[in-house]
């Protein structure tokens, strides 16, 4: 036997060294269901603590098996029959044991994934989910645990537990089992959801005798329990009502009766349990420690929990015997020791459902190599696509498989479309290949799921949770006898509409909404094999490719002058509009004077040998596809005579699927000899067929040709006088010998290699121009299209889709309210609109024009389900430890310092974590921003940092040297990457990391030096209450304060470039600066601050649901906006802000007095910058009334006020402010202060009106200003006496 120390005691101490939650108390980690209750005072014993799995999360719990053996780790993925040495050694299956089977499932699980996606969104809903129902199972696996029941499986909502036991034992087993039921029932038989939904549990319990299978599928093993008792237990457990206990007769008859009254169930097979006896707490310790199978140890240590205790740890044959049970993806992370929390991941999958029925006169020892040979199949389909087995449930005759394409680690392209081809290869081979099998189906589904860990610490699954997942099984059952899909599979796989069929809608159970579902019905043989490229009147204008179209003239010159083959290949990654380009260069005049051939090849050309040629001689031949193999066969027969022998007809009979006689010259033939006269003979086809006439070949997707294709073609291609042109895409085998010969001097002459990059920034503005139908978009949105969509058309296509689905941007006639005085209406001057560089450049009234809703914010993180699929592939080809470092990374921001990452990263994961950032760099998927050198096109000469631009002086103390040792500064190479990896995050993780960066931030939230330092909103502090701070994470002062300083700084400064940069490049000259004091002569590092270090704690305390602290922060970036004369970006914040405080006041939380007179404050500043006087006066007077300081409108009460002020002036008391504590005294002082303030304002913006009435309000804000600075002299005075005492 095996084993780990069931030692428990370790964990309180590792848990209060690990990171706190906002306010120390409540810390949620990644393990979902588990509520640590953590005492923010230090002394917090394990006593404290009520139960064991209350008291550890996942993680913890996962952790503390960094104490065991690596044995002991795996060991909780596995129910404790497999950690037998008789069940997991290949001896023959079957295999009979004896006990007791409890079968209990949680009904109104899809109803509630339903609810949870309706609630939440597809990514928060499958979150939702898996807390909820990791909560809810977790509470009742408590209880399994500590009676001793063996977890054998999980079913997503069910759980199946098993009591071995003799036969003396069972009448014991079976009263341990009921009285486990018994008390589950009475705890947990029904659970509030706090979504309204109640959760109910059915149990049905069996005894008898039980069949043991186990089969091998790839390098995994699945283990199945058959039997009788297996029926009764499913039978018992469906006729029990929502909190009930249902007992199969067989089991009714083993036990003791006299403890158990029952009632009968008419015309069944089973009782209802009504009552029983219950055993006292010793009787059933004692029951359950005899029932013990496992011999030695198996009660882990400080719990109250029973679980075999490994002891031969160490031993590799039983190492490898079980982890041939447990999923890759927990493998691979258990083997590089990854914490717990980045197990847990929130990611679109593809999910799919085999049922595979059985007659029932099938025999255990059928059903076996049926099983095996199935799981073989199936494995042996989906590994390629690095899908796996996730689960394996047999019941009924019937054994579900549930597939999952897409987990952590083993996502890749085109998941949707592989999924489905492996479902029809399954549904395929399954119908005519396996043995006594009455009937298989398949659902497949795409959608976000939470990927993780479910179940309880001791014993839990890898497992994908999700509305998608259910609904793929519900699909699976409500349309038997086929492959069914999901919409969302549909569309994603991009596969021809002849490929599905829509199917009539049918009652799922749990789904309450109409889902369309359709029949895939595969690819044809016939239809793959047209091969025909897209019509370019598929696509739109093509934009920003003269300088492709001008090197494809190039080569068609070359190609006419010297009569020779030219090759040109365009290199491009998918949606990079290699067959839009290909298209369009296909019916150029110059194009169309040749013959033009067009071919598409696909993934499925790779697996079909010579299918290239195929395609190619068959265009060549005018030949469409559609035609008999007879017509095929005389088609060649006219065009080969006298150029091929007619002996070797027979040859091609493969290449061309025709059916030439056989002849006796080639069956003689050995077979080195037929594979060169094969040579020879394709070659000789292919040039009868391809040379001579002037032609031009378009390949898109090149990268397809199969292999025995390209070995005849490719030598042949650089003799035969051809222009062929290609698309491929990077990182083929293809791709790669191209680049090659492309660089080699004996073949350059003829193949010319384009990389085709991204569209530049102007033809991006005129893409989305044109994608939208209107004239002029807002520079925001150019700036977001260019950034995001790295100038990928494909890409910038998703996005705009993504915006316009979720109504974000605005399509109008007429311009916009420019002339209005009101607040939105400056938008349009905070961000002017960018016009497409073929319009005129005017506007006319009647032109559409696009706005951004007022209320989005695209700054968010957001990200289209298509992209996010791209960017998970990439992340997933990352090895896990550089993986691990980007999550961390994600949450930072797009631009991140060492001292940040290191400061939020696991301590035992910190080591070596320079050189992983290092490979990063090198791998382009991180790129280190220099202090000298930053970003961004057009950014060609160095370029110093804003403190340096402005004041022409050097930072001082930190030499360069210093701080790269110190701190680098990184960013993700691509936006698109760091948004998916940051949305793998579930939420309840993430917000305790969220909450460490803004520890780490809250240090430098204040001006620079040179400015003194100190809140933007000056005494922004002390005036809010005090019972908001207590929101904020105070992180603790560090040594390195004033190098992480300069990183951010740096950091800031690319932040402030990236922004503005591809902004700038589409306006026109000079035209960003209008809303920027020209040169506002300051020379300090405040914005780069306001970037690197407001900005992001906004979006931290967003991310951490800290409303308040959020609008803080909103307001202080606001503030360094205006300080460093940044009118518009100071502009969007308080928009943010405004958004922020509506969903507030929806929530019905107010704000903070204080912080709503800074807003109104602040506002009036950003008016009076952008020229609305009107506006800004109404802001100011507002904020003076929030700050308790009325303004009159009318000129009676200016001048009643000025009577007023004036008796104020004299009768002034000054003693008051000594006498009230520090903190009230500063309170008052920062109301004053924005008090005068505002004053100065409205006495500026009345003075400019130039009437005499303006005038007038003009000198009563001074003398009302001058009051305010007076009393505030007082407090500042009382203040520093205060200091001096
Ligand atoms: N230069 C361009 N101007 C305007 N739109 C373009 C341009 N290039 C591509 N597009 C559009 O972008 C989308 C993707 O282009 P396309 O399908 O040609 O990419 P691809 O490189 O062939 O991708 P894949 O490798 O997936 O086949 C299409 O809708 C296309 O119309
Ligand atoms: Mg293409």
């Amino acid at each position: 036997m095996t084993s780990l120390p069931g030692d428990c005691g370790v964990t309180l101490q590792q848990r209060a060294s690990g990171p706190l939650c906002p306010g120390g108390s409540l810390c949620r980690l990644s393990g979902e269901r588990r509520v640590l209750l953590l005492c923010s005072g230090a002394g917090s014993t394990c006593s404290e603590v009520p139960r064991y799995h209350r008291a550890l999360t996942m993680a913890s719990a996962w952790e503390r098996k960094c104490y065991y053996s690596d044995l002991g780790k795996k060991a909780v993925f596995l129910p404790n029959l497999l950690l037998c040495e008789e069940f997991t050694k290949d001896t023959g299956y079957p295999q009979s044991l004896e006990g007791v089977l409890l079968l209990a499932d949680v009904s109104g699980f899809t109803a509630l994934a339903e609810k949870c996606v309706q609630q939440n969104g597809p990514e928060r809903g499958a979150e939702e989910l898996a807390h909820v129902l990791n909560a809810y199972m977790g509470d009742i696996l408590e209880v399994v645990l500590a009676f001793g029941g063996d977890i054998l499986k999980f079913a997503g909502d069910a759980v199946l537990v098993l009591w071995r036991a003799a036969p003396a034992q069972m009448p014991m087993a079976i009263n341990v089992a009921l009285q486990c039921s018994w008390e589950i029932q009475k705890k947990y038989g029904t659970h509030d959801t706090h979504m309204g939904l109640k959760l109910h549990l059915k149990i049905g319990i069996s005894a008898g005798i039980l069949s043991f299978i186990s089969v091998t599928g790839g390098d995994h093993q699945y283990f199945f329990i058959c039997s009788q008792a297996l029926d009764e237990v499913i039978e018992a457990q469906s006729l029990s009502a929502d909190y009930e206990i249902m007992m199969s007769q067989t089991c009714w008859e083993l036990c003791g009766q006299q403890r158990i009254r029952a009632e009968s169930i008419a015309g069944r097979r089973a009782v209802k349990v009504v009552r029983m006896m219950h055993l006292a707490r010793q009787e059933y310790r004692d029951a359950v420690g005899q029932l013990n199978m496992y011999g030695g140890d198996w009660h882990l240590k400080g719990t109250a929990l029973q679980r075999p205790v490994l002891r031969s740890s160490d031993d590799r044959e039983v190492a490898a015997r079980l982890e041939k049970h447990i999923s890759t993806a927990v493998l691979q992370k258990l083997r590089q020791d990854v914490p717990l929390e980045l197990c847990s991941e929130l990611r679109p999958v593809t999910t799919l459902f085999v049922q595979l029925q059985f007659p029932d006169t099938i025999s255990v020892a059928e059903l076996s190599s049926s099983l095996s040979d199935s799981s073989s199949m199936i494995s042996e389909i989906i590994s390629p696509h690095k899908a796996e087995i996730n689960k394996t449930l047999l019941f009924d005759k019937g054994c579900t498989f549930l597939c999952v394409f897409g987990f952590p680690g083993e996502k890749l392209a085109c998941e949707s479309t592989h999924a489905l081809e492996c479902a029809m290869q399954i549904f395929r081979r399954a119908s005519t290949g396996l043995r006594k099998l009455r009937q298989v189906s398949v659902g497949v589904s795409s959608g976000t799921a939470f990927c993780g860990l479910t179940g309880h610490p001791e014993r839990c699954e890898h497992t994908a949770l999700g509305f998608k997942v259910n609904l793929a099984c519900r699909m699976m059952m409500a349309y038997p006898g086929m492959v069914s899909c999901d919409a969302e599979t549909h569309a994603a796989s991009r596969l021809p509409s002849y490929c599905f069929k829509e199917l009539p809608q049918r009652d799922m159970k749990g789904v309450t909404n109409r889902v369309t579902i359709y029949q895939y019905m595969g690819i044809t043989e016939h239809q793959n094999d047209m091969g025909l490229a897209r019509e370019r009147s598929h696509y739109g204008p093509l934009l920003g490719r003269e300088a492709e179209i001008e090197t494809f003239d190039c080569c068609l010159e070359a190609y006419e002058l010297l009569e020779e083959a030219q090759i040109l290949a365009f290199v491009g990654i998918p949606g990079s509009g290699k067959s839009h380009l290909l298209a369009e260069l296909a019916v150029l005049d110059r194009a169309t004077k040749y013959k033009v051939n067009t071919m598409e090849l696909t993934e499925d050309n790779m697996k079909q040998p010579f299918s290239a040629i195929r395609l190619l001689v068959a265009r060549a031949l005018g030949l469409q596809g559609d035609e008999t193999s007879g017509d095929r066969q005389r088609t060649l027969q006219t065009v080969l005579q006298d150029t091929v022998e007619e002996s070797s007809y027979c040859l091609l009979n493969d290449v061309f699927l025709v059916e030439f006689p056989i002849t006796d010259e080639v069956s003689e033939m050995c077979s080195a000899e037929r594979a060169s006269v094969f040579h020879l003979t394709c070659t000789q086809v292919l040039q009868k067929v391809l040379g001579g006439k002037y032609g031009i070949f378009f390949i898109d997707n090149a990268h397809f040709l199969d292999t025995r294709s390209w070995s005849i073609m490719w030598p042949l291609l650089q003799s035969v006088t051809v222009f062929m042109v290609m698309s491929l895409v990077p990182g083929h085998d293809r791709t790669e010998s191209i680049f090659k010969a492309a660089a080699d001097c004996k073949t350059s002459e003829t193949i010319t290699c384009v990389r085709l990059e991204g569209l530049k920034a102007s033809a991006v503005v005129q893409k989305a121009c044109q994608d939208l139908g209107v004239s002029s978009i807002p520079r925001e949105l150019a700036r977001f299209l260019i950034q995001r969509s790295s100038g990928i058309p494909y890409y910038c296509e998703e996005l705009l889709r993504y915006l316009r689905c979720n109504n974000m941007l605005l399509l109008h006639t007429g311009r916009p309210d420019e002339g209005q005085d009101d607040w939105q209406s400056l938008i349009a001057k905070a961000s002017p609109a960018v016009t497409a560089a073929s319009s005129s450049g005017t506007r006319n009234d009647s032109e559409r024009i696009c706005t951004i809703r007022p209320d989005v914010s695209l700054e968010n993180p957001m990200l289209p389900v298509a992209l996010k699929e791209i960017a998970l592939a990439e992340l997933d080809r990352i090895n896990l430890e550089k993986q691990m470092v980007l999550k961390f990374a994600a949450i930072i921001g797009p631009v991140f310092t060492t001292q940040q990452l290191v400061h939020i990263i696991p301590s035992s994961k910190r080591h070596g974590i320079n050189s992983l950032l290092d490979k990063l760099v090198e791998d382009n998927i991180l790129k280190q921003l220099d202090i000298e050198k930053p970003e961004g096109k057009g950014a060609t000469k160095r370029l110093p940092t804003s403190g340096q631009a402005r004041s022409g002086m050097k930072r001082p103390s930190v030499s360069r040297e210093t701080m790269q040792q110190e701190s680098k500064i990184l960013a993700f190479c691509t936006p698109l990457l760091w948004e998916a990896t940051y949305k793998l995050w579930p939420t309840r993780q993430k917000i305790n990391i969220h909450c460490q960066c803004a520890a780490f931030l809250e240090r430098h939230a204040h001006k620079c030096r040179r400015c003194h330092e100190g809140d933007f909103v000056a005494f922004h502090r002390f005036g809010i209450s005090s019972a908001q701070e207590q929101g904020s994470c105070q992180g603790s002062a560090e040594k390195d304060d004033w190098s992480s300083w300069e990183a951010l700084v740096v950091a800031g400064e690319h932040l402030r470039r990236a922004r503005t940069l591809p902004a700038e490049g589409i306006l026109a000259e000079g035209e960003h600066t209008t809303l920027r004091a020209k040169d506002s002569g300051r020379c300090c590092q405040c914005e780069a601050i306001a970037e690197a270090v407001l900005v992001p704690l906004a979006r931290h305390y967003t991310a951490m649901g800290n409303a308040s602290q959020a609008f803080y922060y909103l307001l202080e970036s606001a503030a360094a906006y205006l300080h460093v004369s940044n009118s518009s970006m100071a502009f969007m914040k308080l928009n943010e802000a405004e958004v922020l405080r509506s969903s507030l006041e929806e929530k019905r939380n107010a704000v903070d007095r204080f912080e709503e007179a800074i807003f109104f404050s602040l506002k009036g500043e950003v008016c009076r910058n952008m020229g609305c006087v009107k506006l800004a006066r109404k802001m100011s007077r507002q904020a003076l009334s929030l700050l308790e300081k009325h303004f009159p409108q009318s000129r009676a009460g200016a001048f009643v006020k000025s009577l007023w002020e004036r008796l104020q002036q004299i009768s002034q008391a000054t003693g008051r402010a000594s006498f009230l504590p520090q903190e009230a005294r500063r309170k008052k002082q920062a109301w004053l202060l924005h008090r005068s303030r505002c004053l100065s304002l409205l006495q500026d913006l009345y003075s400019q009106e130039g009437t005499s009435a303006g005038q007038r309000f003009s000198r009563l804000a001074a003398l009302m200003k001058a009051n305010t600075d007076r009393k505030m002299d007082s407090y500042q005075a009382a203040d520093s006496n205060a200091g001096q005492l």
